[in-house]
């Protein structure tokens, strides 16, 4: 029998809703045949897809990232305004396509505004410079009567975007960027780009790239950082995929002990930082891209619209949620999260010209993001236990908790790695009571290696249930590969 473990009163902090955040890129059929298909009976005034905006809007993106990614370190965004008719297309060096340039940066807050979520925007500090950093953010937030802000409102765009949160760079740390830093090289630009863009607009919140390759240089790219720019740094940007590529359930079901592995460590060199320093709160964390991805890893000679369109199964979908449950647990550290991407490319959403379905991922994407209450709890919890690739001794469940702002509802997330096992679970309050109904929703499909497709839409899906608890404690029985959101009443 596992038991779960929960006092309302130990708080782990607020839950920041941009823990649910995303992220598009102009790479394959995310923008274009995705967000973006002017041409299509299914879009609105503007270009976007209705059903995909119907289908994010369940998601409840609080913020999106935006225009990449590797695209960014050779985007011109100068090249995306305007009438379209003069908009310049160019080679996009990092995904081996052409862009047309056809949606841009107003097409994107447009996106942003119609979803309910906040802008995202990545800078170019690959082969761009701080002008054109600058010049971004006067564009989109300037409101005096400067040539850029007069170019916007002939865009037809009179009020600023107030775009609040600005990336400077992607992945620099990354052979593969065009523009590609050292960490000495990358703590100036960074010192000199985020100068120049808070003094165009001092209300924005900047994103550093500091760490997307987790091997080498970890500490000092985040000390050079912070000792030259602890000032401008509202939020560390990590980037990380996982995957199945041995086909090893176990391993796969690990990965939350390397998940846990990377963001305590990194709380903790950034703690230790900022101590030295004498900074008076450590820097957050924003985990700006993460997902599952390694099946379409290759994407040299792949068509431009068949670029990274992974198919999910359920094993991945328990792989997110766990991410979740991570993110809830360090939500005192990690203050944004952007899955990575929202729509064809390794996403939740998957379209085709007339319709599109809901991948395995997007099920407990919709149930956290859906449930999650303003506090995460501490839960302490033990039970059975597996052996996962290097991992021993690693829980069967793997477990959080959030409360609402009344202190009223509680909701414990639980991810069973077994394959076959159901896992039978008290689930207790050290204080306090349960109400008489629970509700319950699962998220599970027939086994594992279950996908949704077109022809099949439903094979992973989510079941909401009642049951009836009374209390201080009830039993229930997590189902085998699931993962389970219980809500509760509690007095
Ligand atoms: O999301 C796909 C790619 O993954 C992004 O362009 C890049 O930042 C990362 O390597």
């Amino acid at each position: 029998m596992n038991e779960i473990r929960i006092d309302p009163e130990r708080t782990i902090s607020d839950i920041d809703p941009n823990i649910f955040g995303g992220f598009a890129e102009h790479l394959g059929r995310c923008i274009y045949g995705g967000i973006y298909e002017p041409d299509s009976p299914l879009a609105d005034e503007n270009g976007l897809r209705t059903d995909v905006l119907a289908a994010l809007k369940r998601l409840r993106l609080p913020v999106v990232r935006y225009p990449g990614g590797n695209f960014a370190s050779g985007y011109r965004w100068m090249d995306g305004i305007g009438p379209l008719e003069e908009r310049a297309a160019r080679m996009d060096l990092a995904w081996e396509s052409v862009e047309s340039n056809h949606f841009g940066t107003n097409e994107f807050v447009t996106f942003c505004r119609k979803l309910g979520s906040e802008p995202y925007l990545v800078v170019n500090c690959g082969d761009g410079d701080m002008r054109e950093a600058r010049d971004w953010v006067e564009y989109c937030n300037g409101t005096s009567d400067t040539a850029l802000v007069k170019l916007r409102r002939t865009h037809g765009f009179e009020q600023p975007h107030r775009v609040q949160y600005w990336g400077i760079g992607n992945e620099v740390d990354g052979p593969w960027q065009t523009g590609f830093k050292t960490p000495q090289e990358y703590a100036r630009a960074y010192t000199e780009f985020a100068k120049v863009m808070k003094w165009t607009d001092p209300d924005i919140k900047l994103i550093a790239s500091a760490l997307s390759l987790w091997s080498g240089e970890i500490t000092e790219r985040a000390q050079l950082l912070v000792e030259q720019a602890s000032q401008h740094l509202d939020y560390m940007g990590l980037h990380w995929y996982v995957g199945n590529p041995d086909n090893d359930f176990n391993a796969y079901m690990a990965t939350s002990e390397l998940i846990e592995e990377r963001l305590s460590s990194y709380e903790g060199l950034i703690r230790a930082l900022c101590l030295e320093r004498k900074l008076e709160k450590p820097i957050p964390i924003a985990v700006d891209e993460w997902n599952v991805w390694y099946r379409t890893r290759q994407s040299k000679g792949v068509p431009t619209e068949q670029k990274l369109e992974e198919k999910y199964n359920l094993e991945d979908a328990l792989v997110v949620a766990m991410h979740f449950n991570a993110f809830i647990r360090h939500s005192h550290s990690v203050r944004m999260a952007n899955i990575a991407q929202i729509v064809n490319v390794i996403a939740p959403v998957f379209t085709r010209p007339d319709s599109l379905f809901l991948q395995t991922i997007f099920h407990p994407f919709e149930v956290y993001a859906s449930t999650c209450g303003k506090t995460a709890l501490y839960v302490w919890w033990q039970g059975d236990t597996f052996i996962g690739g290097e991992y021993t001794g690693v829980r069967t469940l793997d477990v959080s908790a959030t409360l609402d702002e009344s202190g009223k509802q509680l909701v414990v997330y639980a991810v069973n790695r077994s394959e076959i096992q159901p896992q039978e679970t008290e689930v207790r309050l050290v204080t306090g009571s349960f109400g008489e109904n629970i509700r319950v929703l699962t998220v599970n499909g027939p086994d594992i290696k279950s996908e949704n497709s077109f022809d099949t839409p439903d094979e992973v899906t989510t079941r909401e249930t009642m049951i009836s608890a009374n209390g201080q404690s009830f039993t229930y029985i997590f189902e085998p590969h699931s993962v389970t959101a219980l809500v509760a009443d509690i007095s």
